[in-house]
């Protein structure tokens, strides 16, 4: 049976004063969760806060981009090694942000995805299509191939060890969220797609929906029989909202 999990992307949002109170209200918040997982993913700097913040509770920590380089003359990247010395458990990989203003390709994301794989992290790969590639209908061709790059690079054994998050990009940070049917249809084709790789592995793998997740509509998502649970961007930055996410994320788990 696959848990039910809620990520926070801060993307580049906070500062010590404000991580320090949203991250004590989640720390509280996630006490009472029984059965689904949490965590934030944090900008760099934060990482050495988040881990004293949230070290012993149920709330998971992890950054937001990787290397695919294991060390050297790369300047201004972080390794993966590096995040796991701050007890990152999860990196954000293949974001849309990072695909369309920084330019990773498919097998950037790939070779990202390996690099925090061999250093003992999940990744988180995301996926998604744009709204011209909706309109024009080539959501699964665009999705299979971004879900297939990674498949091919990785290997069953690895996506056995990782989460995949799809994230429409016309519904990232604009209000605009997948119907549930929408989120649902896309997760299933994903894990079917995989499932002719390898059924078993396809059947385990938590697939997340993300792009305007809030309090207010997770629940009707998250009870979606392929949506295992959200990745979640501006709601995260509220701790209300964000426990709320969690708490619907822990409903939705089957016992
Ligand atoms: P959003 O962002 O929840 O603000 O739409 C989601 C994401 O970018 O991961």
């Amino acid at each position: 049976m696959r848990q039910r999990l809620a990520v926070g992307n801060w993307k580049m949002h906070g500062s010590l004063p404000e991580n320090r109170s949203l991250l004590d209200a989640i720390v509280a918040g996630a006490a009472g969760l029984r059965r689904a997982a949490c965590a934030v993913c944090v900008p760099f700097p934060y990482l050495a806060q988040a881990q004293s913040a949230l070290a012993g509770s149920k709330v998971a920590w992890g950054a937001q981009n990787v290397s695919q380089h294991p060390r050297g003359a790369f300047t201004g990247e972080v390794s993966a090694a590096m995040l796991r010395e701050f007890g990152c458990r999860y990196v954000l990989v293949g974001h849309s942000e990072r695909r369309q203003l920084f330019g990773e390709d498919d097998a950037t994301v790939a070779a990202k995805a390996g690099a925090a794989l061999a250093a003992g992290l999940t990744p988180i790969v995301c996926v998604g299509e744009t709204l011209a590639e909706r309109e024009g209908n080539v959501t699964e061709e665009v999705v299979g191939r971004q879900v297939a790059a990674v498949a091919d690079a990785l290997g069953a054994g690895g996506l056995a060890a990782s989460v995949l998050a799809y994230e429409p990009v016309w519904a990232i940070g604009t209000g605009k969220t997948a119907t549930p049917e929408q989120a649902q249809a896309v997760h299933a084709f994903i894990r079917g797609q995989l499932a002719g790789r390898d059924g078993k592995m396809a059947a385990a793998l938590q697939i997340l929906y993300g792009g305007s997740v809030k309090a207010s509509n997770a629940a009707e998502l998250f009870a979606k029989a392929d949506v295992d649970g959200g990745l979640v961007g501006g709601a995260a930055l509220v701790a209300q909202e964000f426990i709320a996410i969690c708490k619907a994320a822990d409903s939705a788990q089957p016992d």
